[in-house]
């Protein structure tokens, strides 16, 4: 697919994904199973991480995504406070799909108390799942370079791994902006950037995709209205929103960007 002087690829061409795999953690959440139905829409063969409780979901969402050519998706355990079940979960990944091409981690385990009254142990299991993004992105270069060829590797950030919340948002609401969170998110985002230097020489991209504010229908409605205000669309995002950001990092489309982090925020970081 790569472009010569006498061949130009369409752009149709550098966003399909027709047989590549992708493994995807944390794949039954809000935002990530819209993610694995872009990749899968785009042609790729899915296979759909989570931690075992969720399984039976992860397969439902399997069986309902769209399989072009000879694709096919498949469901394997992960959990980043689990370092075994992490190479398992590449192994498995493997057997089953013959490869991995593209990983996008965007998985973690919640913390909910926020810096009055968080423990020490919760702050470091929050930063934990930072420490499972690693293991799992070393694992899936390490069977990169056994393979041959390259890879693409998307981390999921957030917008509160660059700017602070406003307080007055999360007033009598249950916390969804802690401080271990803050402090996870930017650690991915510093960690995207040192591994897309360390590994840019082995073909191996590393980004970082960092959705703005898009609350689950589920939380507070108190917490949405006060974020709209907050934004200069005046709405929350919706998961369809970030299809177009993961499939153009997944693809060829972005073969000369590595170590940099998209942001998909509806403009909160612009004013
Ligand atoms: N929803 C938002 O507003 C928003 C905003 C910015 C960034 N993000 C980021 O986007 C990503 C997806 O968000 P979401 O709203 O779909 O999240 P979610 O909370 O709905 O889903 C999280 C997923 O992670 C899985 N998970 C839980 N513990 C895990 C563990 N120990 N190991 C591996 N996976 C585990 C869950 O089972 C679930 O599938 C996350 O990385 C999140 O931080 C979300």
């Amino acid at each position: 697919m790569s472009n010569t002087e006498s061949k130009e690829s369409t752009i149709k061409e550098l966003l399909d994904l027709s047989g590549k795999v992708a493994l995807v953690t944390g794949c039954t959440g809000y935002l990530v199973q819209s993610m694995c139905r872009a990749l899968a829409e785009a042609g790729a063969s899915v296979v759909l991480a989570d931690i075992p409780k969720m399984m039976e979901r992860a397969q439902e969402l399997a069986n309902s995504l769209p399989a072009a050519g000879k694709a096919k998706h498949h469901c394997v355990e992960l959990d980043y406070m689990d370092y075994e079940s992490i190479d398992k979960c590449v192994s498995d990944a493997v057997k089953m799909a013959g490869r991995i091409d593209i990983l996008v981690n965007a998985g973690y385990e919640r913390v909910t108390s926020d810096w009055t009254d968080v423990t020490g142990e919760q702050f470091t299991r929050q930063l934990t799942n930072a420490t499972g993004c690693f293991l799992l992105a070393r694992r899936v270069r390490d069977h990169v370079i056994e393979r041959g060829g390259g890879a693409s590797i998307i981390n999921i950030g957030s917008m509160y791994g660059i700017v602070a919340s406003y307080p007055d948002a999360y007033v009598d609401v249950p916390m969804a902006s802690p401080v271990a969170y803050h402090a996870l998110k930017g650690g991915i985002l510093s960690m995207t950037r040192h591994l897309a230097i360390y590994w840019a020489d082995d073909g191996i991209r590393v980004n970082c995709l960092s959705p703005g504010p898009f609350p689950a229908p589920t939380v507070d409605p108190r917490m949405i209205e006060r974020l709209s205000s907050k934004s200069p669309m005046k709405r929350m995002g919706k998961p369809y929103e970030l299809k177009g950001a993961i499939v153009f990092l997944a693809s060829e489309a972005s073969s000369y960007m590595t170590g940099q982090n998209l942001i998909v925020d509806g403009g909160w970081m612009a004013w």
